[in-house]
């Protein structure tokens, strides 16, 4: 499979109503760029290994910052979008364990050109009406102080 069909162009990407929001999907797009990159090259196992690791969490820290405010500001499609992360996170998380285990970079490289469409359509729909209506309260502009409020809620 070529990598070439794939848009891993940023400018690309569907814009939302908060910038953070729109910050995050940038960065998450370049680290599977640069995944892509190590694939194509002849570049080590390990260090494959290591970008799937930061892409995983980097999801991760995206998702739960998103459903934190879904659930602090009672979004009322918070379920179905929830919904959507949990199932994107497991597809994630199984497709490293396979990495782990045998390393296959056409099955890598397979998931990650029908995770570029899930992520098109994922922030066209879900995270872009969750952003309309994020965008009426006074949210911080990055993502840290987001997290900043994570961390200091006691719930
Ligand atoms: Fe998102
Ligand atoms: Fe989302």
């Amino acid at each position: 499979m070529s990598s070439d069909t794939l848009d891993l162009s940023a400018s690309h990407l569907p814009q939302v109503a908060l910038a953070f929001m729109n910050s995050v999907h940038s960065e998450e797009l370049a680290l599977v760029s640069e995944l892509l990159t190590q694939l194509d090259d002849d570049t080590n196992n390990a260090d494959i290994s290591m970008q799937l690791n930061a892409w995983v969490a980097h999801t991760q820290a995206h998702f739960e910052r998103e459903n934190f405010l879904m659930q602090e500001y009672h979004f009322f499609a918070y379920p179905m979008h929830a919904a959507e992360h949990v199932q994107a996170l497991q597809q994630l998380n199984s497709v490293q364990a396979f990495w782990d285990e045998a390393a296959d970079r056409e099955v890598l490289r397979g998931y990650i050109q029908s995770w570029r469409q899930w992520l098109q359509q994922h922030i066209s729909t879900m995270d872009f009406v969750t952003a309309q209506f994020l965008s009426q309260f006074p949210l911080p502009n990055e993502a840290i102080r987001i997290d900043e409020l994570r961390g200091h809620d006691t719930h």
